[in-house]
């Protein structure tokens, strides 16, 4: 079967990883996305924004993919043709066993230049993570072509999604034959839209989330489950 997975927030909550708008553990509950995850915050106070970055990938690094992206991988094993489409900019689905991850909001794992665009190799986004545990400010490296400041490579607020992986999302939604949304608000645009562009009836689409979603009438079903026992249970009634 052509199955299509779209992931948000929700789906690394039981890796630890916080959401963004759940009430207590959201991110955006406690840091301002205005002051952190915008070009124009960077521009103001590079060393901030880098530093919290730096924080939140070493909180991936030290997470561990859950149940529910290992059950996705386990899915195109089982040989089912898998595409996941995530918001999401942690590399828990890659660590899971996922391939060709759709990331519609960049990497947090992947650093790039402000100035000239270059993707660093060795990327120092990754490196002296281990004994990261608190954000605290830290001056980007510079470009080793241009001297600019390397920036995180994840879409920001008033920023364009990456036109390919966008294209890709698209493609991935419009030909499948199930489409699973997992852990999202579906608030953010324009992903928020794809749940939209599935080929209904033909294509089943569901939603997972432990909360009633946004637009109820974008899914055939709502299994109001945590991403780890709603893939488990997709997992049982394909087998
Ligand atoms: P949100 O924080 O907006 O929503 C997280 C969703 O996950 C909510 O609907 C929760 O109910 C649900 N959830 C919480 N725990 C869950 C669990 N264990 N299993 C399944 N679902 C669970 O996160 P996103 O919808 O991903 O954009 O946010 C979309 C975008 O807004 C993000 O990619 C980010 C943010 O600003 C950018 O950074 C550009």
């Amino acid at each position: 079967m052509r199955i299509t997975v779209l992931s948000g927030a929700g789906m690394s909550a039981e890796s630890g990883i916080p959401t963004f708008r759940d009430a207590l553990t959201g991110l955006w509950a406690d840091y301002d996305p205005a002051r952190l995850a915008t070009p124009e915050a960077f521009e103001a106070d590079p060393a901030l924004v880098w530093g919290w970055y730096r924080w939140r990938a070493a909180a991936v690094a030290r997470a561990q993919p859950n149940a529910g992206h290992l059950g996705i991988a386990a899915l195109a094993r089982a040989g089912h043709r898998v595409r996941v489409v995530t918001q999401n900019v942690d590399d828990l689905h890659e660590r899971a066993g996922s391939t060709g991850v759709v990331h519609l909001h960049g990497r947090l794992l992947a650093s790039r230049c402000f100035a000239c665009g270059l993707r660093p190799q060795p990327d120092p986004m990754r490196e002296g993570l281990a004994g990261l545990h608190a954000q605290a400010p830290c001056a980007p490296p510079a470009c080793a072509a241009c001297g600019g400041p390397l920036r995180p490579d994840v879409v920001w607020f008033g920023e364009a999604l990456p036109e390919d992986a966008w294209r890709a999302a698209v493609e991935a939604v419009a030909d499948c034959e199930l489409l699973v949304v997992v852990g999202t608000s579906g608030l953010v645009y324009p992903a928020a839209a794809l749940p939209q562009q599935a080929r209904r009836p033909r294509t089943r689409v569901i939603a997972i989330n432990p909360a009633a979603p946004e637009a109820p009438w974008q899914f055939d079903e709502v299994w109001r489950l945590p991403a780890s026992e709603g893939v488990e249970r997709l997992l049982r009634e394909l087998a």
